[in-house]
This record gives C-alpha cells, sequence and structure tokens, in this order.
C-alpha cells in the first residue's frame, strides 16, 4: 500500500521499478490496437479499391456493410457503428503512442544525436512511424467523422463526388502516405518486437521482415494511388451531377409489363 507521502511527492513510487505492471500492459495494448488497425488498413484498402474493377462491385460492397442483402433494404447506420469501433481503437492507440514522443527539446536531441551516432536503419524506422503517426492524428479524424456522421454518401458517386468535387484528394492523398508508411512499419516492428516469422537465423530473419515490408508497402501505395486516381476520374467526369447516387442497372426497378 502507498503511504500518502508516497502519494503526494510521486517519489516513492518511483523509487520502486519494476513492481507495476502497467508499463507492459500498455505496450501489449499498444501493439494489440496496432495490430488490429493495421490489418483493418489491408481490408480497408481492398474494400475502397472495388472501384477499381467497377462501380458496380463497389456498390455491391458498400450496400453489403449496410446490410442491403439480408435486410432487403440499408441501414447506413451499422457502418457508423464499425467507424465508431475503429476510432476508439484509433483514440486509444494514439494515447498510448503519446508515451514514446519525445516530450521536450532536450528528449529530441538526445535521441538525434543517438540516431546520428548509431545510423541503424531501424531507428531511423522508428522516427519516420514517430513523424508519421503525429500527422495521422490531424489526418485521420476527419475522414473518420465524415464516415461517421455521413455513411449514407458512401459510394461510386458519392465518394468520388467528395473526393473531386469537395477537393477531398489533398487529404487522401497525404493520409494515403501518411498511413502506408506508418502501418508498414508498424507491422514490421511488432514481427520483430514480439520475434514473429523470424526463423532460427534472426539477422536473416530481420533482412526478409524488412524486404516484405517494404513490398507490402509498395503494393499497397499503388493500389491506393490508382484508387484515389479512379475515384477523381469518377468524380471530375460527375462534376455537373453532384448529389446523384449511382445505382446499377439490374437494380433499376423494372418497367410494368404491358
Ligand atoms: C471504419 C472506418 C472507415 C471507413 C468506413 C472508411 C471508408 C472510406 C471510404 C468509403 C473511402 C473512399 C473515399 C470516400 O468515400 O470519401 C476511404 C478512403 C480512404 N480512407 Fe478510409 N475509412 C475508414 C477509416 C480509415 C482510417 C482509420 C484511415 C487511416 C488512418 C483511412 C484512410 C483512408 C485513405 C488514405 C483513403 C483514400 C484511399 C485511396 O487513396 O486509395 N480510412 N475510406
Amino acid at each position: 500500500m502507498h503511504t500518502p507521502t508516497d502519494v503526494i511527492a510521486g517519489v516513492g513510487l518511483r523509487a520502486r521499478p519494476g513492481k507495476s505492471h502497467w508499463p507492459a500492459r500498455m505496450d501489449l495494448a499498444q501493439s494489440l490496437s496496432g495490430l488490429l488497425l493495421g490489418l483493418f488498413m489491408w481490408g480497408h484498402m481492398f474494400f475502397v479499391s472495388t472501384i477499381l474493377v467497377s462501380k458496380d462491385f463497389m456498390w455491391s460492397v458498400t450496400k453489403a456493410f449496410e446490410g442491403y442483402f439480408f435486410f432487403d433494404r440499408s441501414y447506413p447506420v451499422l457502418v457508423s457503428f464499425v467507424v465508431g469501433g475503429i476510432a476508439a481503437v484509433f483514440v486509444l492507440h494514439a494515447f498510448l503512442a503519446l508515451r514514446k514522443f519525445p516530450a521536450s527539446y532536450r528528449q529530441y536531441r538526445t535521441f538525434t544525436s543517438h540516431r546520428a551516432l548509431l545510423k541503424h536503419e531501424d531507428t531511423t524506422l522508428w522516427w519516420v512511424q514517430v513523424v508519421t503517426g503525429f500527422a495521422l492524428f490531424f489526418l485521420a479524424a476527419p475522414h473518420l467523422f465524415q464516415m461517421l456522421m455521413h455513411p449514407g454518401a458512401i459510394g461510386p458517386y458519392g465518394s468520388a463526388d467528395r473526393v473531386w468535387s469537395a477537393s477531398w484528394w489533398p487529404l487522401y492523398l497525404v493520409l494515403l502516405l501518411a498511413v502506408e508508411l506508418h502501418g508498414g512499419i508498424g507491422l514490421y516492428r511488432l514481427a520483430v518486437k514480439w520475434g514473429w516469422l523470424q526463423g532460427a537465423d534472426a539477422e536473416a530473419g530481420r533482412k526478409r521482415l524488412k524486404t516484405a515490408k517494404w513490398a507490402l508497402t509498395a503494393f499497397f501505395l499503388v493500389l491506393g494511388l490508382l484508387t484515389l486516381a479512379a475515384y477523381m476520374k469518377i468524380g471530375y467526369e460527375h462534376r455537373d451531377r453532384v448529389g446523384e447516387r449511382y445505382t446499377p442497372a439490374w437494380v433499376q426497378p423494372q418497367e410494368p409489363a404491358k
């Protein structure tokens, strides 16, 4: 039990290192929330990129999330629930990451001089993760809020109008770069930290993981850029009919039989 002096001075608490399980718990929670967000982003990129196949396919995926094929009508609020869950994990992950940011100019200088001294690629990658993570605080928030409040405005035309006519594409471009770098490095660091997929030779394992990391980042960046270009093109072509919703030909109401 802590005495009042412990609590007031805070000294006694810090003078007993190794007693608290919280740093380890927070580390685990940060790893798990990061893993969940990384896996979510892979799924997200595949769903969003269905526009590269066809408008009908992207429409079908959107409607599936709205429960259309299950209830025979759309409930966009179902998407809001998913967004709410992801946003909660995102906030938790960001909160836990705050502990890792340099908290003063002095800490920042210590880190940069160590980085210069070590010249180790993984130390530089860690810094890229800190910078992109900081950017994500600001870049992801408007997107998540938009998706939370207007889930019904997702679709081949709704999304393309937002990207082009509502000028969201610059935000998406920077968000895409930040999230792919951040997620790729994050998943690589998770594998190194917890010893996943390393094999018997740790050095060779790390090399393999790094190759896989860059390959995945390059793949998702190219996929993301092509997807963004597709929404921009559709949005540009649809610029005079902003607000109109896409409906596949096979869903149009049938002409009454004569
Ligand atoms: C459940 C939560 C989410 C939903 C439902 C969602 C949905 C969407 C949709 C429908 C688009 C297409 C553009 C549009 O309609 O405006 C999009 C694009 C995008 N989203 Fe999300 N999103 C979610 C979470 C996130 C998160 C957490 C991030 C990153 C931190 C993110 C990053 C992006 C990026 C970078 C694009 C542009 C895609 C590209 O250029 O290929 N999204 N999202």
